[in-house]
């Protein structure tokens, strides 16, 4: 009997393609999600790659009779926690959205496991936990400061709430995911990262500019203590991180580890500058891309890129793709929207 996973906020970026991997590897999906920044259609794409059609329920974690009516519909083995708002710049505009959405979402779930006997549940956490880091490569020792945004509280607050919840004796298992910069698309180009109007973060950015969709790029500060000025980071290919999923499922429900709580940064390693990544996609786009530096942006961290050596010894997952091939999946996704007419 296939193992069934609840995967919230399962029609986003991450998530669906963490939907296909699961599916891929023998697991039953149900997905919730409100819709708040992801489209159905995504389902479609999922199906279109597995053969599968993922169950798909339109609910929001912070409905708590919705959650209930759910664990009565099915028993769930596990659980993978992606549904969250996720704009930084938006969370420091509406903090409480942020603190309501993010905090009782966690809770509902948290809650309803010990009478569903849920054995664990894969929590999508963040490298913004981390502040501005002391020193690079960061591992999962490195001190947690006090957050950039609210958003960034978010994640470090319900990193808390996990520990807390366990720690009082709850019968459940925990496996926290902290994620450096997600970027690329299925090799497919079924499904891919869609944010719902102007793009906050670099790629769609970049890719959307690549294509006219975008005048020009602004890249957000050359003149940070870095070779050439701009920010870097860790830019980590989104399948590679779905697979890190599946990875900790299966950890956790088939008790790999008497540690009822681990922690993992989940990166390649590697810094990049955004003027370098600008740089790959004029390489794998085959044209220049149209960018001018302006100001900093409130918030951003200088530079971080993760020590990965506890995922790759201990949860035995390794980030394969580079980031030219990550970056070439990522234009190859915006030509298809092209193509489909859906932008
Ligand atoms: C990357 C770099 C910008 C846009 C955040 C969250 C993280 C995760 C990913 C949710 C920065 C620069 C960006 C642009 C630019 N969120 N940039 N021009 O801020 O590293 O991480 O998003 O899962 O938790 O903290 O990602 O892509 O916004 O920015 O120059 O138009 O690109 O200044 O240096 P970030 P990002």
């Amino acid at each position: 009997m296939a193992k069934k996973i609840l995967v919230t906020g399962g029609t986003g970026y991450i998530g669906s393609h963490t939907v296909v991997e699961l599916q891929q590897a023998g697991y039953e999906v149900v997905i919730i999600d409100n819709l708040s920044n992801s489209n159905a259609d995504v389902l479609e794409g999922i199906t279109r790659i597995t053969g599968k059609r993922p169950l798909f329920d339109k609910l929001d974690c912070t409905d708590m009779d919705g959650l209930k009516a759910l664990f009565r519909k099915h028993t769930f083995d596990g659980i993978i926690h992606f549904a969250a708002s996720k704009a930084v710049g938006e969370s420091v505009q509406k903090p409480l959205l942020y603190y309501r959405n993010n905090l009782l979402s966690l809770i509902n779930l948290l809650e309803m496991m010990p009478e569903h006997k849920v054995k664990g549940i894969v929590f999508s956490s963040s490298c913004t936990v981390y502040g501005e880091p002391d020193s690079n490569p960061i591992d999962e020792n490195a001190p947690i400061k006090p957050a950039a945004s609210p958003y960034g509280n978010t994640k470090q607050i319900n990193e808390e709430i996990i520990q807390d919840f366990i720690h009082s004796g709850a019968p459940v298992k925990s496996i926290i995911l902290r994620y450096f910069n997600p970027i690329g698309a299925h090799p497919s180009a079924e499904i891919g990262e869609l944010p719902l109007g102007v793009p906050q973060n670099l790629v769609p950015y970049i890719t959307q500019t690549g294509i006219g969709i975008r005048k020009q790029l602004s890249v957000f500060g050359n003149d940070y203590n870095t070779a050439d000025g701009s920010c870097i980071r860790d830019f980590i290919n989104v399948v590679d991180l779905a697979k890190a999923h599946v990875k900790a499922i299966e950890r956790m429900l088939e008790d790999q580890s008497d540690e009822p709580v681990e922690i993992f940064n989940l990166g390649t390693g590697t810094g990049l500058s955004v003027l370098e990544l600008i740089a790959l996609f004029e390489k794998v786009s085959g044209k220049p891309l149209n960018h001018q530096i302006v100001g900093r942006r409130e918030g951003d961290i200088e530079q971080i890129w993760a020590q990965p050596d506890k995922a790759n010894n201990v949860l035995g997952w390794k980030a394969e793709m580079t980031v030219e091939d990550t970056m070439s999946s990522a234009w190859k996704w915006q030509l298809r929207l092209r193509e489909k007419g859906v932008m």
